[in-house]
């Protein structure tokens, strides 16, 4: 079916169904409408992993590398593949639309979605993204360019008022969402924040660039909740407001078209843009529900395992320390709470449910069977915080399955429903029939330890928690946010105490009522009674002495990398910079392996040997990381962001908006890298960086001495592998003008590209560079320009580390519009610039 064949099926739909189909119809789908052949269509989130409809454990996903690790490849080939996995799982659960990939910056290394998002730096998250795109695209499946624009960070994310110059806007934050756009991207969500004091979902912005300038023919959904007014929104690019069915425009928009406040033509566009997208995923003409399996595809987990490598980031390996040589190995200490706990992914809408995680530990171990022996210390005490019961710590009471009991309650207390459930954290029950009026999580559980244990009911309203027939905990407790994460997804815990014994089982009651607005989602959580550090960092320690090779695993929790919040601090979690030191005092032989998807402060980086940058590394962890350890990887990462030594030398940090609501972007286009060039202070590893197993020679650069405004051009880098395995290097290519008309900064990235070689060979790396990669954004005139004169190209392996150097000329003449618009775009369709 065609577009000029989805037309007609418009004039078959009076006002009152099209703009039906404009509110969704539940949580995650829109409203079927059989006078036009059309289906529902499913939504889900993204990008981590494809959940589904159901936020519940049952239902597992494959979980990928977080989306930091997934930049850090520098590899498309591998990003469109890992989209195609996704499509496979999308479509395995009924998914059309997918709620990726992100695509804000991180501007802030304290971002609560750093994680989520790919990299500071325009280019890259462009390139990365529009990548993703076609592969998850490649499989009927529609990606979600997130969020338009501007939500680079979390503190006030519904209400903040993001403020930056136009410049800033066209060159930085607009830029991988027009490479989405260019890649073919079927839908865009629009963000909860305000650019320029209009919410996003009411904004100019939709309209142009998106819509016409870039020729956007998909769909703008709104974040969750996002469209807050009626006529702002609908007269704007806005098409879809989910979720529903309730919502301004399910109440209004139809008196609001008929009253004429709103014109047909802007309800007939979205309605159009809605069916074309439902052509495209399939869901218009005849019933085509989308095919659903039960169980992921076997070929994904090879590819998982591949993605951890190939985003590792090795930042340090003094001495060739890594890769370990296993057989030359008798013993191996491996150390830290993440070696066992390890963090998968990061927390909020992105989270997934995964069938298995392979542990660090357990990655280790598998490749060490037979060969050497492995010990496990965890070297800090449990940190005290509620763990949500879970499959290995608790029993359903009513049939004894590993597990919990969850029930809805009606008002009097009498159970409406009943279910078995694998996890003391529960999102949302399978079903919430009428007149429930609390949900109760109750289990059976057998402590490990005598002592003071702590417990912990989450959610809001009233509350109560019994341990062992003796209530503990009850209180009232209000709803104190409107976003969406905390409601529905994270809501707060509440503590008490109780004296257990260890080995003697018993019966735990939480209860909470269910308050209009206040969500369903209720957490059972306990944590053991504290243990002694001391004894813990010298069981650790003493293990790493003994053994040939000591490895550290440390990282940040669910609490600090998560959706709704920034962070505090780039500090790891207490005690593991003490563990690190302690370990690598013990025995020098020691690999830090970091997991974490965000920045975090190494104060003791240089003393280590080896540091391996692991991320949330998706569920094939342990197996990823130990082929890097042992070798049958390279690690493949290089920087998507700058690392900095220490959080006071950040130069763009702070995230929170001022007394009126605004958040300023004042540093201009200077983020990442930018930054720190211009504040001429050197971060512990810039942008770009990260080692392979083999050393790099970069012997020659070549480029044309000119080029036409708004011409494409190739540079060549010759670069030769010095060591003593074939590797992979990810050649880059910066641009600088040190005299200039305008504000730019000191360097930006305009192209890479990765080349392979055996030990002695060279290779050239052909980096193509896009023409507006040499202009600039105008404001007076409203279009790209090209500043005439030489610029300087340089070649090399990070943002602080570039040998090669060439000069090249813009010759004057005025920038095509057809070609080189950012990251590759087809179409440009801007104003006719002009050229200086
Ligand atoms: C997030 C989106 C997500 C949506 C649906 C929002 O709170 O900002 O990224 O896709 O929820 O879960």
């Amino acid at each position: 079916m065609t577009d000029e064949e989805t037309e007609p099926l418009l004039d078959k739909l009076d006002a009152a169904q099209k703009v039906r189909l404009l509110t969704g119809a539940s949580t995650w789908r829109t409203h079927a409408e059989p006078a036009a052949g059309l289906r529902a269509l499913t939504l889900s989130d993204g990008p981590a992993g494809v959940r589904g409809e159901a936020w519940d454990e049952r239902e597992t996903s494959l979980v990928l590398p977080s989306p930091t690790a997934l930049a850090a490849s520098w590899d498309e080939r591998l990003l469109t593949d890992l989209g195609a996995l996704l499509a496979v799982e999308a479509r395995r659960k009924g998914v059309d639309v997918l709620l990726a990939p992100t695509l804000n910056l991180h501007r802030s290394p304290l971002g609560g979605r750093h994680f989520e998002c790919f990299s500071e730096d325009p280019l890259l998250t462009g390139r990365t993204g529009a990548a993703l795109v076609r592969g998850i695209q490649s499989g009927g499946v529609a990606a979600t360019a997130k969020h338009f624009v501007g939500n680079d960070a979390e503190t006030d994310r519904l209400t903040v008022d993001v403020r930056m110059d136009e410049r800033t806007l066209r060159e930085v934050y607009l830029a991988p969402f027009e490479a989405a756009v260019a890649a073919g991207v079927w839908a865009v969500m629009s963000a909860y924040n305000k650019v320029d004091g209009v919410t996003m979902s009411a904004s100019p912005l939709l309209a142009h660039p998106l819509k016409d300038a870039w020729g956007f023919d998909g769909l703008v959904v709104s974040d969750w909740g996002g469209v807050r007014t009626l006529l702002d929104a609908a007269r704007s690019g806005q098409d879809l407001a989910m979720p529903g069915p309730d919502g301004p425009w399910a109440a209004g928009l139809l008196a609001a078209l008929e009253e004429g406040l709103v014109p047909t033509g802007a309800v007939d566009d979205k309605v159009r843009r809605l069916l074309r997208l439902a052509r495209r995923v399939g869901a218009l003409g005849p019933d085509r529900p989308a095919p659903r399996t039960a169980t992921a595809p076997e070929a994904g987990r090879a590819l998982l395992r591949r993605a951890v490598s190939a985003g590792a980031v090795l930042l340090r390996n003094e001495g060739g320390m890594l890769p370990l040589d296993a057989s030359a190995l008798k013993s191996v200490a491996v150390v830290g709470p993440h070696a066992t706990a390890v963090r998968i992914q990061g927390g909020g809408s992105a989270e997934v449910f995964p069938e298995h995680v392979v542990t660090p530990l357990a990655g280790i171990e598998r490749q060490l069977d037979g060969v050497a022996a492995v010990t496990y210390r965890p070297g800090l005490p449990e940190s005290g915080r509620p763990e949500p019961l879970g499959r290995d710590r608790s029993r359903d009471p009513r049939d004894g399955e590993p597990g919990v009991l969850v029930r809805l309650l009606d008002a009097r207390g009498a159970e409406l429903h009943a279910e078995h459930r694998l996890s003391g954290r529960i999102v949302e029950p399978s079903v919430r029939p009428e007149g429930a009026a609390a949900v109760e999580i109750r289990a059976l559980f057998r402590p490990a330890e005598s002592g003071t244990w702590t417990w912990a009911v989450g959610g809001w309203g009233d509350i109560s928690l019994a341990v062992d027939g003796h209530e503990v905990l009850a209180g009232t407790f209000p709803l104190d946010s409107d976003d969406p994460t905390r409601v529905h997804v994270a809501p707060p815990l509440h503590t008490a105490r109780a004296e257990l014994t260890a080995g003697r089982e018993v019966e735990v009651v939480a209860l909470r009522s269910l308050a209009p607005g206040t969500g369903v989602a209720t957490v059972l959580a306990a944590a053991p009674p504290a243990g002694d550090p001391d004894a813990a960092l010298a069981e650790a320690v003493a293990a790493a002495r003994a053994a040939d090779v000591a490895v550290v695993v440390v990282g940040t929790t669910e609490q600090s990398e998560s959706e709704g919040h920034d962070r505090e601090s780039l500090d790891l979690p207490e005690g593991q910079d003490a563990l690190v030191r302690a370990v690598v005092r013990a025995n020098p032989r020691t690999v830090v392996v970091v997991n974490a998807g965000a920045p975090v402060a190494l104060p003791w980086h240089t003393r280590v040997p080896a540091l391996l940058l692991a991320w949330f590394p998706g569920q094939e962890a342990g197996d990823g990381l130990a082929d890097v350890l042992f070798g049958r990887a390279e690690p493949g990462g290089r920087l998507p962001t700058t690392w900095a030594a220490a959080q006071d030398d950040v130069p763009v940090l702070r995230t929170a908006p001022d007394g009126a609501g605004r958040l300023h972007y004042a540093e201009g286009p200077h983020i990442g890298y930018r930054a720190w060039l211009r504040s001429g202070a050197a971060p512990a590893y810039w942008f770009g960086h990260g080692l392979g197993y083999t050393g790099w020679a970069y012997e020659e650069l070549t480029a044309p001495a000119a080029v036409g405004a708004g011409e494409p051009f190739d540079v060549r880098v010759r670069v030769r592998n010095t060591g003593r395995r074939r590797g992979r290097e990810v050649v880059q290519v910066y641009l600088a003008r040190a005299c200039s008309a305008v504000e730019r900064p000191v360097r930006k990235l305009v192209g890479y590209a990765a080349v392979e070689a055996e030990p002695g060979e060279s290779a050239v790396a052909v980096v193509r560079v896009d023409g507006r990669a040499l202009a600039h954004w105008s404001p007076g005139r409203r279009g790209w320009e090209t500043e005439a004169g030489a610029f300087t190209l340089l070649g090399g392996r990070s943002a602080g580390d570039l040998p090669l150097t060439a000069r090249i000329v813009a010759r004057p003449g005025a920038d095509s519009a057809g070609k080189g618009s950012g990251n590759g775009s087809a179409h440009d369709g801007e104003r006719s610039p002009l050229v200086l």
